[in-house]
């Protein structure tokens, strides 16, 4: 064999969320479960294509006027416009005014991508900070745009099962001027745990006063509590208060359109005079990367919400995904009552959105995967609306095994 340049190159750690799902895959056991993916199940344990998103994908092939041109390089206008709106709200003084406005990107990843490559760029920010525990890929997406430190804030305490917000507020207030604060708009990924309003407020004043810089990553829009507006609070109110910021938006969760990479990094800004000159930056960095966005997830996305009827529909079904997801909360927490599982499951019924950060150890987790043939995160994360009426008794039955066998060392109940 002859010497090759690609001798000695180090195996990459895999991703984990991936890696569950192949190895779920591999797995030939009937019951298997996976609890492991952030993607919508529905009680048969399938795939959801909305209904409305299969209505406009019909009439987009029927419709002679479409075609396979490239869309400019900030993507599709109507889309980011609509989707801007979606966010700020009807009446958005920051829209109004010409001092907000998106471009289209590649989910909501893509979009925190050009975002974070944009500050550290043009602004030359370095140091971003991100909540512990948080969804993996914020540290990669950040380092490979260019990002040179990146800082834990506390979130989560494991003791209340809740969020941390004293010992978030002090990390804030001891975050360096410019720090890139990056905050999950809602329905947190992994802890289903959001702020209070009132703690918004307190988490909004410190990054006024410490001249930090927000991040929205709002990946549960709707989806989350089944009102948009509900879910847009924090948002809405860094908005209203003047507060300039990004936010990477995916249309992945709340449209079930995850394999389209439709996103959108909505600017917020305080002078519409410099809103070209953003522009044109931005400009570079996507011409740069992909050079311009897919048009066909961005077009359903833009249909639905330009068209009342259609939007409506939607609204609809992010409800159904939405109680679906509180149902099986509660199937779920009334099972470990009822079999006595040692601890606290009150967590299970207080988050909010499609996770449940469980609270079991990685003992337990690994026990539900060996014996059971139940898959999830190694953080005791699950995906509740991959519970079904068909396999919630075999997965509840597993974790009240799991937690009595192997007891959490450091306390006396998960
Ligand atoms: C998840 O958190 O499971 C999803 O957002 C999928 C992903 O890319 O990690």
């Amino acid at each position: 064999m002859s010497i090759s340049r690609f001798t000695g190159i180090e195996l990459g750690p895999p991703i984990e969320v991936f890696s569950l799902v192949k190895t779920f895959g591999d797995d030939k056991f009937e019951n298997k479960v996976s609890l492991v993916m952030g993607a919508y199940r529905t009680n048969e344990g399938k795939p959801w294509v909305l209904p409305v998103v299969k209505k406009v994908e019909k009439l987009l092939a029927e419709d002679d006027l479409q075609n396979h041109e490239y869309l400019p390089i900030l993507g599709l206008e109507a889309f980011s416009r609509l989707a801007t709106v979606m966010l700020l709200g009807e009446n958005s003084q920051a829209i109004i005014q010409g001092r907000a406005f998106g471009i289209q990107s590649l989910s909501g990843t893509g979009s925190l991508r050009v975002g974070a490559e944009f500050l550290a760029r043009i602004f030359h920010y370095d140091t971003f900070y991100y909540s512990t525990p948080t969804w993996e890929n914020h540290k990669l997406v950040f380092t490979n745009a260019g990002f040179k430190k990146g800082c834990e804030y506390r979130y989560w305490n494991a003791e209340t099962k809740s969020v941390d917000i004293e010992g978030m507020l002090q990390d804030l207030r001891d975050a360096p001027e410019n720090s890139v604060i990056i905050l999950h708009a809602c329905a947190h990924n992994p802890t289903g745990c959001d702020p209070t309003h009132e703690q918004w407020k307190q988490i909004a004043d410190v990054i006024e006063q410490k001249k930090l810089f927000t991040f929205f990553d709002s990946a549960y829009q709707g989806f989350a509590s089944g009102d948009v507006s509900h879910d847009a609070y924090a948002p809405r109110l860094f908005a209203e208060r003047g507060m300039e910021f990004f936010c990477a938006q995916s249309f992945a969760k709340n449209f079930g359109l995850y394999n389209e990479r439709v996103g959108n990094l909505v600017v917020v800004m305080n002078n519409p005079k410099e809103v070209a000159q953003v522009k044109s930056q931005l400009t570079l960095i996507v011409r740069g990367m992909y050079s311009n966005p897919p048009n066909h997830g961005a077009r359903i996305v833009a249909t639905v919400l330009g068209n009342d009827d259609l939007h409506e529909e939607w609204k609809d079904h992010i409800r159904v995904m939405s109680n679906r997801i509180k149902l099986m909360r509660k199937a779920l927490y009334d099972r470990m009552l009822k079999l006595r599982t040692p601890g606290n499951w009150d967590h299970i019924i207080n988050q909010i959105g499609m996770f449940s950060y469980t609270g079991l150890t990685e003992r337990q987790v690994a026990h539900l995967k060996d014996h059971y043939h139940i898959y999830m995160l190694r953080s005791g994360r699950i995906n509740i609306c991959a519970l079904t009426d068909k396999n919630i008794d075999y997965v509840a039955n597993a974790i009240h095994d799991a937690v009595t066998l192997f007891a959490d060392p450091n306390k006396n109940s998960v």
